[in-house]
């Protein structure tokens, strides 16, 4: 739903009073599941997005109306709020670590609406915790900057909605450049912008539209298999405080020591932080190709040693390469989403026929496609 439809609905449930704001989903070129292991990714923010209009409100009342879902839900702001749907756990989620960083909000009440498609593995609800909390930040004016803010959309979506993300996917939504890809070290937070310069390429966007239910508890295993793998080199080594600071070497000399399979899981965030980096290099030289190839190699990663792909995006990376097309792999958790592509601007007409008609046969359902185009970061719109 667009901005023009959020604000009809805001002004016809509460009048003309309101401030306005967006903040957009993201994708990743590269670098995943390696957030929270304070490496390197690459998102960019895109031209999709969360519309919010905003007033302050008497007392400690919080309404929210999202107009997707055509559900209003109601709270005070001092008390614990129970039994709310799924998509209020965000905002909620928001108010309640502004108020743990002692940034207390008072009453509002909001709209909402988006055109962020849900369940692909845009981070829709990172978008809204971005949203919420840049309008809450600056109608109460509680001078908190960006990056405090994209900390607490990650500390609302692990407390409130029970998953322990990295900090990409709010980082993104903040600070998103339209035309650039963001190389961030999730450690420092130091970041730099790359531009988005395919030479005659274009990246799209291939949609499964299956979300696999071990999603969320599948993604915490990883995050503590990771921690796991590095707390047992930091006992010897003390300079190892996450899997960022283990060299390959490093990790090769506990091969006996680790369990197996978190042996696994920490090579593959080894090597993915690396190819992050030799995609920036391949980016810098103008070498489409290079990072066509760094991305089939992460996929291959992702579905081997990592294990967070599924036969959905398995098949689709499948027929991007038979395809012949540049570059292809999952994007973002795993377990159902998107794949993104890398391919000749001119054939992803021939290439959308094909993959619909291959994935059709096996799974009964075309994937949903998007042209990707980048876009700012959140903002009030004036
Ligand atoms: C989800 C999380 C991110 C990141 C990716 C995997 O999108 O929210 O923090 O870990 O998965 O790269």
């Amino acid at each position: 739903m667009s901005e023009i439809k959020v604000r009809e609905l805001f002004e016809s449930k509460y009048g003309k009073d309101y401030r306005m704001f967006a903040a957009p989903g993201r994708i990743n070129l590269i670098g995943e599941h390696t957030d929270y292991n304070e490496g390197f990714v690459m998102p960019a923010a895109i031209d999709k997005r969360i519309y919010l209009a905003i007033s302050p409100a008497e007392g400690s009342k919080a309404g929210i109306y999202s107009a997707d879902y055509n559900e209003d839900v109601n709270f005070d702001i001092g008390s614990e709020a129970m039994g709310l749907p799924q998509w209020a756990l965000y905002p909620y989620g928001v108010v309640k670590e502004l108020q743990k960083q002692g940034l207390g909000p008072g009453g509002f009440r909001a709209v909402f609406a988006g055109d962020i498609p849900g369940g692909a593995g845009l981070s829709s609800s990172a978008a809204l915790e971005s949203a919420f909390a840049l309008a809450l930040n600056t109608l109460f004016d509680l001078g908190a900057d960006n990056f405090a803010l994209a900390k607490i959309g990650q500390m609302a979506e692990h407390n409130y909605a029970g998953v322990k993300c990295g900090i990409m996917d709010q980082f993104a939504s903040f600070f998103g450049m339209k035309d650039k890809v963001i190389k961030l070290d999730c450690r420092s937070l130091e970041h730099e912008y790359f531009p988005l310069d395919l030479d005659g390429h274009q990246l799209l966007l291939a949609d499964t539209r299956v979300k696999h239910s071990l999603a969320s508890s599948a993604y915490n295993q990883r995050r503590q298999q990771c921690e796991e793998g590095a707390a047992v080199i930091g006992k010897d080594n003390p300079g190892v405080k996450s899997l960022r600071d283990v060299s390959p070497e490093l990790l090769q000399s506990f091969r006996d020591n680790l369990d197996q399979e978190v042996y696994t899981r920490c090579e593959y965030v080894i090597e993915e932080n690396s190819r992050v980096l030799a995609t920036c290099q391949a980016l810098e030289s103008g070498s489409v190709e290079k990072t066509g190839e760094l991305m089939y190699q992460s996929h291959k990663g992702l579905r081997e040693k990592y294990e967070v792909s599924c036969r959905e995006l398995d098949l689709l990376v499948d027929i991007a390469a038979e395809f012949g097309i540049a570059g292809a792999r999952m994007m973002g958790g795993g377990f159902g989403g998107c794949t993104i592509n890398l391919l000749r601007s001119g054939k992803a007409g021939e290439f959308r026929e094909k993959a619909s008609e291959e994935f059709r046969n096996v799974f009964g359902h075309p994937p949903v496609f998007y042209n990707v185009s980048t876009g700012d970061g959140a903002k009030e719109i004036l």
